[in-house]
């Protein structure tokens, strides 16, 4: 019979487990501390088809999972029974690969008999700053800007969050990975743009999408058109161009426009602190700029490592240590769910 015990403990040590798209994730936390954390990716699979192919990253989840959750527990040097609840990512993502973390997080919750506690992927994404800043706590600002999320939230507590705004219509991560491939740049465009960035010169005129206007949203559609425009009117006359350049001037407009609405979000709640996540959020030129803009507002800001920007279990234990506190637990009947929109995620549960 499954009876976990819901126990609140202080520092409860939480296993956490993501598989939404193409990297099978645990980590073990205690409290804030993080005690391990371990990543088996297909990305170098997926890049030679230039995108995700979920089946693919489905069936390499399955060969990974029991292998990387062993190896979170052992590197955390503790035993299974020391675990108080188990996290997993049970949406947004692709269907089969949030199966298989999810069906392994229930039977692996039964056969321990330990709490079960189902994440949202985005909440996580908001988490992973916990982790940086063991005093954090809200209110703050926080700038989301992932694969397929880009928004400015103000939290008035760890459940409550309002959208104070969001993307029109392509996210930036989504933005990075087009115009990479425009380029000619691999799967994922993100880290590749910025390391060609770092060659070039912004000096492409680029369009001013929504900055000084449109309150705390963005539109990515209309830069990423521009690119491509660009690169086709040049190759149509049989000019040449800068790849460097083109994704200077690139990263310089997707980014600068995240860090004039996130600072003037948190001066216009009166907020002191900002933090950030997703992957976009490695983004060098990203981490620098806002860390100058806070700096020159006299507002703090958490940064969460690069490694718990970008999909990883650790925020997902982070987020299950939330909700463990809050006395969220999950049924066995946890399915996973292929969409859940922003505003559900973040009502409070
Ligand atoms: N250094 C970087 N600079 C810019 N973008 C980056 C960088 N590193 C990663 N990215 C981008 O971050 C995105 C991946 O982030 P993340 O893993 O959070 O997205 P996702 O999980 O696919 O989407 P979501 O979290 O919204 O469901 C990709 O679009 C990738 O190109
Ligand atoms: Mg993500």
């Amino acid at each position: 019979m499954y009876t976990p015990l819901k126990l609140k403990k202080e520092n409860p040590i939480v296993l956490g487990i993501e598989s939404s798209c193409d990297e099978t994730a645990a980590a073990v936390i205690q409290g804030r501390r993080i005690l391990s954390d371990e990543i088996a990716s297909s990305a170098n699979i997926q890049s030679l088809y230039g995108g995700v192919v979920p089946e693919i990253a489905s069936r390499a989840h399955t060969d990974a999972v029991a292998a990387v959750v062993e190896r979170a527990v052992k590197n955390a040097g503790i035993a299974y029974a020391d675990i108080d609840a188990v996290a997993v990512t049970y949406g947004a993502g692709l269907l089969g690969a949030l199966l298989v973390g999810v069906s392994f997080a229930k039977a692996f919750a039964y056969a321990l008999n330990k709490p079960l506690i189902a994440v949202n992927h985005i909440r996580g994404h908001l988490a992973a700053a916990y982790l940086d800043e063991p005093q954090l706590k809200p209110p703050f600002i926080t700038l989301l800007a992932s694969g397929g999320h880009t928004a400015i939230l103000h939290a008035r507590s760890e459940a409550e969050f309002d959208i104070l705004g969001g993307t029109l219509d392509d996210a930036v991560g989504e933005a990075f990975d087009k115009v990479a491939r425009v380029l000619g740049l691999q799967y994922p465009g993100g880290p590749h743009i910025e390391r060609c960035a770092r060659e070039g010169t912004p000096n492409i005129p680029m369009p001013k999408m929504l900055k000084g206007g449109g309150g705390y949203n963005f539109s990515y559609s209309g830069l990423k058109t521009a690119v491509i425009n660009y690169c086709h009117t040049k190759e149509q006359k049989g000019e040449t161009y800068s790849i460097p350049d083109v994704a200077a001037s690139f990263q310089c407009a997707a980014i600068d426009v995240l860090v004039e609405k996130t600072v003037a979000a948190a001066r216009e709640k009166g907020v002191n602190t900002i933090t950030v996540g997703g992957g976009v959020a490695a983004n060098g030129y990203l981490r620098e700029t806002l860390a100058r803009a806070c700096e020159k507002a006299h507002l703090k800001l958490v940064l969460p490592e690069k490694r718990y920007c970008t999909d990883n279990a650790a925020m997902i234990a982070a987020e299950g240590l939330v909700q463990y506190g809050l006395g969220n637990f999950a049924e066995m009947s946890l399915n996973a769910k292929a969409s859940i929109p922003l505003s559900v995620t973040l009502e409070k549960k």
